[in-house]
């Protein structure tokens, strides 16, 4: 495989990308002005398949499609503003307008080929009787953390059209803004990195609280994961009917567990929730993200999720060999690398793209951006990477 860059002496094949005029229908949309009057809108509406779509399900793709995890947020200076204007994260999050502003804010510079939603896998929270904020400095708080039986009896099943109809609403404006030119994306928080926060009452350094009722009670703790798993199942039936093309679990604190408990307190419901999903959305792609995953690899296929995310501590390659051909990739750039020089950012996502091979592969970082990351490295590294060509 050669990789060359699109302004190279070589001259970069669009054949291979199904985006032909053919395939784009032109439906004029209708729209209500505020005086009453209906007009038409004379807005292509494109029905071709996005890049990252065609890359999941194997499609022959002349590059791999390219978002970055936090890729909204503190590092951009539109956002640093917003923040100015609107103090409260969860102001930020739960206001229909400001997600969407917020969500559009990379996609209008970078234009990447996946749009997440600006949300946190904490905003299901208080729709499920847990309250919760996040401060500046702090991290996230959960005001009465979860401890006993009575405490999982409290803890409620989570209906996202009555709790949180601006992630549906936000999630139908940004389909329609990005138009299929990047797959919109949806998220969710996995039951074992849920419990952690309400378990250990936000972020955490040894898990001891979670690792406490695990080790003594475990059925304690097994009753919250499956009130989580059946809610997350449905958040995102919810997300996808209302526009997500792709969702992402995020396990971020899994790894936390050796193997063997792994095995017993997150990969069962993490294949619950794939199960239920499927049945229901058998094309929509399922991306997990494990951070620290490189001891549990082999077992987060058998999750059955199309694509496993990997951090940037195992090698692309051998990350490729151990889950086996069926399953896609995303990852795994060092977040740090956005530190580096431009060439050094050059290669290292040149390096990444050839270890990972051709197709089946969304490039990402190993996770989120770092909040200080100029971000002419991140227009950098968009740059390069739409570039690429296999
Ligand atoms: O990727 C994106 O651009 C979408 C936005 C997104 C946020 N949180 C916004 C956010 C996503 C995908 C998340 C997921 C999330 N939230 C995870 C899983 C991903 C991971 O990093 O492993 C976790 C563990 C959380 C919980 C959480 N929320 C933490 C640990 C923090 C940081 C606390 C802090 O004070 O910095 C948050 C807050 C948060 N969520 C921020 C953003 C942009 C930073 C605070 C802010 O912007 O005000």
């Amino acid at each position: 495989m050669s990789i060359m860059y699109s302004g190279g002496c070589s001259v970069p094949s669009f054949s291979s990308i199904s985006v032909s005029n053919s395939s784009r229908q032109r439906l004029p949309n209708r729209i209500i002005c505020s005086a009453g009057a209906s007009v038409a809108e004379r807005k292509a509406v494109n029905t071709s398949e996005p890049l990252l779509l065609n890359a999941v399900r194997g499609k022959d793709v002349e590059r791999p499609p390219v978002w970055l995890m936090r890729q909204a947020g503190r590092y951009m200076k539109s956002y640093q503003t917003l923040c100015e204007k609107h103090p409260s994260f969860r102001e930020r999050s739960e206001n229909v307008d400001l997600v969407v502003e917020i969500s559009l804010q990379p996609w209008k510079v970078f234009k990447p080929d996946g749009v997440i939603l600006f949300s946190d896998i904490l905003t299901p929270l208080p729709g499920m009787n847990i309250p919760f904020d996040i401060v500046k400095g702090k991290g996230p708080i959960i005001f009465d953390p979860v401890s006993s039986a009575a405490d999982v009896d409290k803890v409620t099943e989570f209906t996202p059209e009555e709790w949180v109809p601006y992630v549906g609403e936000a999630l139908t404006i940004l389909r329609k803004e990005v138009n299929n030119e990047a797959a919109v994306l949806g998220f969710v928080g996995a039951p074992f990195t849920l419990a952690s926060y309400v378990v250990e009452g936000g972020s955490s350094k040894h898990f001891s609280k979670i690792k406490r009722l695990a080790f003594s009670q475990p059925k304690v703790l097994h009753a919250l994961l499956q009130k989580f798993t059946t809610s997350m199942a449905k958040y995102i039936q919810y997300q996808a009917d209302n526009g997500a093309q792709a969702v992402q679990i995020f396990d971020s604190w899994a790894t936390e567990l050796s193997p063997a408990d792994f095995e017993e307190f997150s990969l069962p419901y993490l294949k619950q929730i794939v199960d239920t999903v499927k049945q229901t959305h058998p094309n929509l792609p399922l991306i997990l993200y494990a951070s620290g995953s490189g001891g549990l690899l082999e077992r987060l296929p058998l999750t059955g999720v199309d694509v496993v995310s990997l951090d940037w501590t195992v090698d692309m390659a051998e990350g490729r060999k151990r889950l086996g051909t069926d399953i896609a990739v995303q990852g795994n750039v060092d977040p740090g690398v956005l530190f580096g020089s431009k060439d050094f950012i050059t290669n290292r996502i040149n390096d990444t793209v050839k270890k990972a091979g051709k197709g089946k592969h969304i490039l990402n970082l190993g996770h989120g951006i770092v909040v200080g990351t100029p971000e002419e490295n991140v227009a950098h590294f968009f740059e390069v990477a739409k570039g690429l060509r296999y």
